[in-house]
């Protein structure tokens, strides 16, 4: 399986080390805007520098890893699906609806898969969490979510990102569907900026609490920051009718010291690059698997499109101060 990935910033540079170790796969070229990130990438991966247009035109590549910016990757779907290649597309598919309706057509037209990269489903920690839900747990009342970065990206990065519910809670929305296996009926989200006057300034929040309501009846709860002053924090707790599951953060090692100070625990490790590290590589054998075996995708385009409808309707709470029915 030959592979060429766009976009050579930090989720590409992951998935590139990760195409680069697996088995199953070749990475054949690299393309970024930026020669040089592109190039140095390449030199580590052993593979060719190219244009983005160099490889979705290129007959020796099956599938195409679109890592680059939010705002390129629709244009890129479409254009890899026509030109017959299997697709991995990082998320958000888009930031708007009918692109991703369109985009979607034309994919099944094509007859190529596509995976979005909502990871943490791969995480062992939160697949386990959800086999036990269906194995012990049975109905779900209630989930709270915990997720916050320990600092914002830079403003560069924000002003493209589609803000702080299409970009960063979308995961949380995802992993909501994920566990309670059912579709949102209604959202109310509240948020403000409290860390960084400049994300206020990009008319973004770095602050906020979602509640969604499930078919299902399930009920969740969704706390977001883009800044801790502790590392990554990412905690998950699922009440159901057969029990409570937590899941808590990651640390470098569980030990615990207690002298006469008290006891200390290591902080959460820092980032996703560190805490969800696992989670990527599974993800890609999902992905290889797939193609191989010619087996569904694991999470497919209309969980990319589902999650961001309920990011828009979150959008829509904050700014009307009231839930949005789905
Ligand atoms: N699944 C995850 O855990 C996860 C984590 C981080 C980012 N992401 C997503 O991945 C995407 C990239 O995020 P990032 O953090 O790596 O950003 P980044 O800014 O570090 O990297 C983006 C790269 O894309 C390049 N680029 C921009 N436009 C391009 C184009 N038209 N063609 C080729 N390259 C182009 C930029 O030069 C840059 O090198 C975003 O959509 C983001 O939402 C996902």
């Amino acid at each position: 399986m030959k592979i060429g990935l766009i976009g050579a910033g930090r989720i590409g540079e992951i998935h590139a080390k990760n195409i680069f170790g697996s088995k199953n796969a070749n990475l054949f070229a690299i393309s970024d805007l930026n020669f040089e990130r592109s190039k140095k990438l390449a030199d580590e991966f052993k593979c060719m520098p190219l244009s983005a247009d160099e490889i979705l035109k290129n007959p020796e590549i099956d599938a195409v890893l679109i890592c680059s910016s939010t705002d390129t990757h629709i244009k890129y779907i479409i254009e890899a699906a026509k030109s017959g290649k299997h697709i991995f597309c990082e998320k958000p598919l888009a930031l708007d609806l009918n692109e991703i309706d369109e985009a979607l057509k034309i994919v099944q037209a094509a007859g190529v898969k596509l995976q979005v990269g909502f990871n943490r489903r791969f995480d062992p920690e939160f697949s386990n969490a959800k086999k036990i839900i269906q194995e012990n747990l049975g109905e779900v009342l209630q989930i709270k979510i915990t997720s916050r970065d320990p600092g914002p990206p830079p403003a560069e990065y924000i002003k493209i990102s589609g803000g702080l519910f299409c970009d960063m809670a979308i995961h949380d929305f995802d992993m909501a569907r994920f566990l309670t296996g059912s579709e949102v009926t209604e959202v109310y989200s509240m948020g403000s900026c409290r860390i960084d006057p400049q994300i206020g300034n990009l008319g973004d929040i770095d602050t906020a609490i979602t509640t969604l309501k499930f078919e299902n009846g399930a009920m969740v709860v969704i706390d977001n920051c883009r800044a801790t002053n502790y590392g990554y924090d990412q905690r998950l707790e699922i009440f159901g009718k057969g029990g409570m599951i937590q899941v808590d953060n990651k640390r470098p090692h569980e030990i615990i010291l207690t002298s006469q100070m008290g006891s200390k625990k290591e902080k959460p490790l820092h980032f996703f690059l560190q805490r969800y590290e696992e989670s990527y590589k599974i993800e890609l054998n999902s992905f290889l698997n797939s193609l191989e075996m010619k087996t569904p995708i694991e999470c497919d385009g209309i969980d990319g499109k589902m999650a961001i409808k309920i990011a828009l309707a979150a959008q829509k709470s904050l700014e009307e101060n009231k839930p949005i029915k789905l």
